[in-house]
Formats: C-alpha cells, sequence, structure tokens
C-alpha cells in the first residue's frame, strides 16, 4: 500500500495564533488589550506573513522568530502601544505557548487509526514548532514536524513543499495538504497536492493562479476528507 500522508501548516491552521493577544488581554496589567486586542492579533498576523514574502521575494531570508518580533512591533507602534514593553513580552512569550484548536488532538488520532502518517510543514523554526507541539500535546500524533529553515526560503516557495517528499519518499499526489492561510492551500494545489484550506473566518477566495481543491470551515472533516481523496 502506498503511504498517505495529511501535512498540516502549523500557525492559524493548529495553532491559533490569535490567542496570545486574547490571553494577555484577559490578565492583569494589559486591560489596554481589553478592546482591541482583535485588531492587534490582526495586524500583527498580517505584518509577519507580509514579511516573509517579502523576504522570500527579495532573497533576505531570517528566522520566521525575527519575522514574528518584527510583526508584533509594527503593530504594537500603530496601535501606540510600542512603549508597553512588559506587553510585548508577555505577548512573544504567549506565542510559544499558543494552544491547539479544540478538535486537533481528535482529528489526529482519526487519522493515525486510518493509517494515516500526519506532519507538520511551517515557517516557524524548528524551535518555535517544538514549543508549540509541546505545549498543545500532540508531539506523540505527528511523524514529523519540517521547518523552512532547513532550505532558508518562506512559503509558497516549491522548495518548501518539496520537503514533504525529501522527507516521506512520497509523491505530492499522496498528499493531503491542509492550511488556514488560503494562499498556502492555493499555491501547494499548483505544486500538486491535493488541498484543503480551513477557511474558519469565511473570507473570500485569494486570487491567484490556483485555487485550494477543497475548503472546509474547521478542522473536524478532515480525517473523513482523506480517507475520500488518497
Ligand atoms: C506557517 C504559517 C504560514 O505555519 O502559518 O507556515
Amino acid at each position: 500500500m502506498p503511504i498517505k500522508i495529511c501535512v498540516f501548516d502549523a500557525y492559524g491552521t493548529l495553532f491559533d495564533v490569535a490567542a496570545a493577544a486574547r490571553t494577555a488581554a484577559q490578565e492583569d496589567g494589559f486591560d489596554i488589550l481589553q478592546e482591541n486586542w482583535p485588531k492587534l492579533a490582526e495586524i500583527w498576523r498580517l505584518k509577519q506573513l507580509q514579511y516573509t514574502w517579502l523576504r522570500a521575494v527579495s532573497d533576505a531570508h531570517t528566522d520566521f522568530w525575527e519575522v514574528t518580533q518584527n510583526g508584533l512591533d509594527y503593530a504594537l507602534e500603530a496601535l501606540g502601544l510600542e512603549q508597553n514593553t512588559a506587553l510585548r513580552e508577555r505577548l512573544l512569550q504567549l506565542y510559544w505557548e499558543l494552544g491547539a484548536y479544540p478538535e486537533v488532538p481528535q482529528m489526529l488520532t482519526d487519522l493515525k487509526s486510518q493509517g494515516f502518517k500526519s506532519a507538520i510543514l511551517s515557517n516557524g523554526s524548528p524551535e518555535m514548532l517544538a514549543g508549540a507541539v509541546d505545549s498543545a500535546q500532540i508531539t506523540e500524533h505527528l511523524d514529523a514536524v519540517l521547518s523552512v529553515q532547513s532550505v532558508g526560503i518562506f512559503k509558497p516557495s516549491k522548495r518548501v513543499y518539496d520537503l514533504v517528499g525529501e522527507h516521506f519518499h512520497s509523491a505530492p499526489d499522496t498528499v493531503l495538504f491542509v492550511s488556514s492561510n488560503g494562499w498556502d492551500a492555493a499555491a501547494a494545489a499548483g505544486y500538486g497536492f491535493h488541498t484543503v484550506w480551513v477557511n474558519r473566518a469565511g473570507d473570500p477566495i485569494d486570487r491567484l493562479p490556483w485555487v485550494p481543491k477543497h475548503i472546509l470551515s474547521d478542522l473536524t472533516g478532515i480525517s473523513n476528507l482523506a480517507s475520500t481523496i488518497l
């Protein structure tokens, strides 16, 4: 039997990236975030991603931790919070402990019992990913955690998607790639993976040369879909 693999983007897909700002807003001393934590989370994420794309096209790769900090610094300044160093430190600390979405452990258990391999393919550095996987307690569910760090460029470079085949010795059409980033799911479809865009917010589809092959509103249907496709 050929190998069947489910590969997940990490940030925003398995791990809730808004959780850092949401959690900090509930803590003593950070009342300033009570109203605008969603805005902070949105700008932080948007800038973090923009910086990955800009660094990829300008051949100026760096660690995902650096663009995560750069994105936060932009977001804090945009909201007039750049002087609040305690808030900055706390948000960065929380980024290492993001929780997984509630349906993640059961979904990974179901995939394993159906004979699928499960892996992460992420822009995250190996250290960041190890922290998130550990705090979400999903280590034993994963067969591999693949980081762009080994190829020195961010998604959606093809060199990143190549990491899956290099690790599992698999062809693209044996892979179901799952991402909450529409552009990532679309580019991975262009690469040749089966793809799912997890569109929790009901966002419009990205206007790119490729489209995700499937769209779901959360991760609960992944194991059913994987067994239908692969
Ligand atoms: C990742 C980002 C794109 O985990 O969410 O690769």
